[in-house]
């Protein structure tokens, strides 16, 4: 698909240090960025956020630490999220759900898509399952198709590059859901919000 030119965020929240989902964050920033958008990579590791005490909101206004500044300020100007997940005892990280529970409202009125992984055979089907129910809390509803990578480290290589049958096919059609809901709602919100 033509070049859309929205902002992305994709977040990834495996402090492992043997972590594989890194091989996912690759594949799809990749695939982002030849399409066109403009990504930024939200390492949960590297922005190392504390275990929650006060959300963004939270701070008094200018007093916010410096990192959530600068996470508030990206947020404000992107039009779409993708969750980089992997599964612990089927449910999610909770890297990823620290760095996403600090903000809120930041998020709202964008889509959400999820990127799931396993290094066994079922490929994040269940944290899928429950980051549904969690995006749409956050007010970044998922989109209805999510990417399955199954056999992260034989499917992906280190760098990215798929060593699959199957993942570019299946990305083709997930990030044309995600533009197309990316772009929707985009023009949606330059007329206003509800709230
Ligand atoms: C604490 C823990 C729990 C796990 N639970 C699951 C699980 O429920 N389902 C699954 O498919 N894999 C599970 N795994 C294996 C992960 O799929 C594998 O370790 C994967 O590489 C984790 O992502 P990361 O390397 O990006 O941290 C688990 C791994 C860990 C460390």
């Amino acid at each position: 698909m033509a070049n859309k030119g929205l902002n992305i965020v994709i977040f990834y929240g495996s402090y492992r240090r043997d972590r594989n989902g890194i091989r996912a964050v690759k594949f799809v920033q990749n695939q982002l960025e030849a399409r066109g958008h403009t990504v930024t990579f939200v390492d949960a590791k590297e922005v190392d956020l504390p275990i929650l005490d006060r959300m963004y909101k939270e701070y008094p206004k200018g007093e916010a630490p410096e990192n959530l500044q600068k996470l508030a300020d990206l947020y404000a100007d992107t039009d779409a999220y993708v969750l980089v997940a992997g599964e612990y005892n089927h449910t999610i990280q909770p890297g990823l759900s620290n760095l996403v529970d600090h903000f809120l409202e930041e998020y709202g009125f964008r889509p959400s898509a999820v990127v799931a992984y396993s290094v066994g055979g079922f490929g994040g089907a269940r944290v899928a399952v429950h980051l549904r129910g969690y995006l749409a809390e956050l007010g970044m509803p998922a989109i209805p198709s999510a990417l399955h990578v199954s056999k992260i480290t034989q499917s992906l290589g280190e760098d990215g590059e798929d060593t699959s049958p199957y993942l570019t096919k299946a990305a083709s059609k997930f990030l044309d859901e995600l533009e197309w809901y990316g772009r929707a709602l985009k023009a949606e919100r330059a007329k206003g919000v509800p709230y």
